[in-house]
């Protein structure tokens, strides 16, 4: 077992494409790894005859000593729940020394990942899908007028407001892991400036809803899709639909073929979120599951 060092991003590329095949694409992995959140202490490889096989990584939240272990995850072999045993019980050790307040887990929905959480006090909490729309592909929308209007860097703040109050209920625990509404509403007029592209629906002159993508962001003509979100009062209406047709519109001008979104549901439900997009013809292609770390009880004295 040793730890994360230069040029080791390949390493682990590799290992999880071996692992997962389509399940995981590249990109994520890339950029968490590149961001301020990845931290190369708390990143570990596994070895087997000198070569790597397994890997696994411990990344911030931007709140203090709130955690996500992510990239546990062992190529093909027959001792394979073995090194992911090892590599998850390296992370655990290391997280002792950060007194750490809350930890999540996040793995591609397939074992033994699952149940090598399970056996070291993680319990699943949540669903999350990756999405994807070929935009070929048409679907009936209902015929409601709304008018869009393109969000630009001096209109991010208020646009960021709609975004925050539409993701109110169903977003809380990930508003919670960002640091809060307000660091939401940063990262989104950060987002803006990054050039994603969001636009506001507006109905009878009033603001309804928010939606918005980053084109060519998997490769050219693949957009990661930020998502559809409709302000609370607005809701049931097939506004979400209208906005999805909207979205799909302006990606297929942008010279877009396909667009792809992560979003979560709940363990014995779908959300809202992910029944729009299965409505509007989006196709779940893969699975994960995110587990959170049960706190151990302390024992009361009588
Ligand atoms: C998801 C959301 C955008 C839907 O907006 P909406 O305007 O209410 O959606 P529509 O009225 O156009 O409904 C379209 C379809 O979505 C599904 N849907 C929407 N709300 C639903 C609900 N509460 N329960 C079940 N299905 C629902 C249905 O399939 C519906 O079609 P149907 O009415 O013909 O069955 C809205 O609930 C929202 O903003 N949620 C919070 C933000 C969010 O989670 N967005 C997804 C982020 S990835």
């Amino acid at each position: 077992m040793r730890r994360f060092s230069l040029g080791d991003e390949s390493v682990i590329l590799e290992i999880l494409s071996n692992a997962f095949g389509s399940l995981q694409d590249a990109q994520q992995p890339r950029s968490i790894m590149a961001s301020r959140f990845f931290d190369s202490n708390a990143c570990f490889i596994a070895e087997e005859d000198g070569s790597p096989v397994g890997c696994v990584a411990l990344t911030g939240l931007p709140r203090e000593r709130w955690y996500v272990v992510r990239f546990l995850a062992v190529k093909p072999s027959r001792s394979k729940v073995q090194v992911a045993e090892k590599l998850l019980g390296k992370i655990l050790e290391h997280l002792g020394s950060r007194r750490p307040e809350f930890v999540r887990a996040t793995t591609p929905a397939v074992q033994p990942y699952v149940d090598v959480y399970k056996q070291s006090g993680f319990r699943p909490v949540r669903r999350d899908f990756r999405i994807t729309w070929d935009l070929k592909d048409s679907y009936a929308v209902p015929n409601i007028q709304i008018v869009m209007r393109p969000v630009l860097e001096e209109t991010a703040k208020e646009a960021a407001s709609i975004f925050v109050r539409s993701l109110a209920s169903h977003w809380d625990w990930r508003t919670a892991e960002q640091g809060g509404t307000k660091a939401v509403e940063e990262s989104f007029v950060e987002g803006v400036r990054k050039g994603e592209q969001w636009m506001v629906g507006q109905s009878d002159g009033h603001d309804v809803g928010i939606v918005g993508i980053i084109p060519d962001f998997y490769r050219h003509g693949e957009a990661r899709f930020r998502g559809a979100y409709v302000l609370p009062e607005n809701r049931d209406r097939g506004i979400g639909m209208e906005l999805m047709s909207e979205i799909s519109r302006l990606a297929i001008e942008k010279g877009q073929g396909k667009m792809t979104v992560f979003t979560f549901s709940y363990l014995d439900c779908l959300t809202p979120g992910a029944l729009l997009y299965l409505r509007s013809g989006g196709k779940i292609d893969a699975e994960y599951l995110q587990l959170e770390r049960v706190r151990k009880k302390i024992p009361s004295v009588n």
